[in-house]
């Protein structure tokens, strides 16, 4: 799947909808019920907990799917607890996808969703460091010209800081943190 024709990070919005749920549906492996599931993802969607890989097998997770718009990784430094759903941090993320989805080779485990997977070597967790910094280094982007009302947006921002008082908490760089 080529991420080079597009801002590195980016969530599956506009302009990029690879339709992951079909091309995965055409695998002669799958049963039809299986497949028919993958096939309902729609354009731009992944359902993460879906399924998980060992290495050997395809082990099932979440019977019903609850496919998502893959959410943008930038922008993320000095977000707390910065994954969407809130499982864990960013490496939390990436050892469940590099494990459990790529099929990379190394250990994931974790109780909550009696999911564990060892593989020897490891070969995932000695690059999670620099995984995690790379990402970290990924700036949101200005929006594209004419995708919104700047003058909304302009009064909005002034709502958010004085009148509205959602700036007594909501402050910083990213405006995320309390
Ligand atoms: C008293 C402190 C406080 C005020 C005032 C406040 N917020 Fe929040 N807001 C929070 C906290 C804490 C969270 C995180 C909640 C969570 O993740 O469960 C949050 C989360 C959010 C989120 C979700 C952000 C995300 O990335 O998931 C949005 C959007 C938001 N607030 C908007 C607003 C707006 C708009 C206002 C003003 C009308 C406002 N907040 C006022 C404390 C506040």
């Amino acid at each position: 799947m080529a991420i080079s024709a597009r801002q590195q990070g980016a969530s599956d919005h506009a302009t990029y909808r690879p339709e992951r749920g079909a091309i995965v549906a055409l695998s002669p492996a799958l049963d039809p019920a299986t497949r028919a599931e993958f096939d309902a993802w729609g354009p731009g969607k992944y359902d993460p907990r879906h399924h998980a890989f060992d290495g050997t097998n395809l082990l099932s997770l979440n019977r019903r799917s609850l496919p998502i718009v893959l959410p943008p990784i930038y922008g993320l430094k000095g977000v707390g607890f910065e994954t969407f759903s809130a499982d864990g941090p960013i490496s939390y993320w990436n050892a469940y996808v590099g494990v459990g989805q790529m099929g990379g080779q190394g250990p994931f485990h974790d109780p909550r969703i009696d999911l564990f997977i060892t593989q020897t070597p490891d070969l995932v967790t000695p690059k999670l460091p620099a995984l995690l910094d790379y990402q970290l280094s990924l700036r949101t982007p200005e929006p594209s010209k004419g995708s919104f009302d700047r003058q909304a947006a302009n009064r909005g921002k002034r709502l958010f800081r004085n009148q509205a008082g959602c700036a007594t908490c909501h402050q910083g760089r990213t405006s995320r943190t309390c």
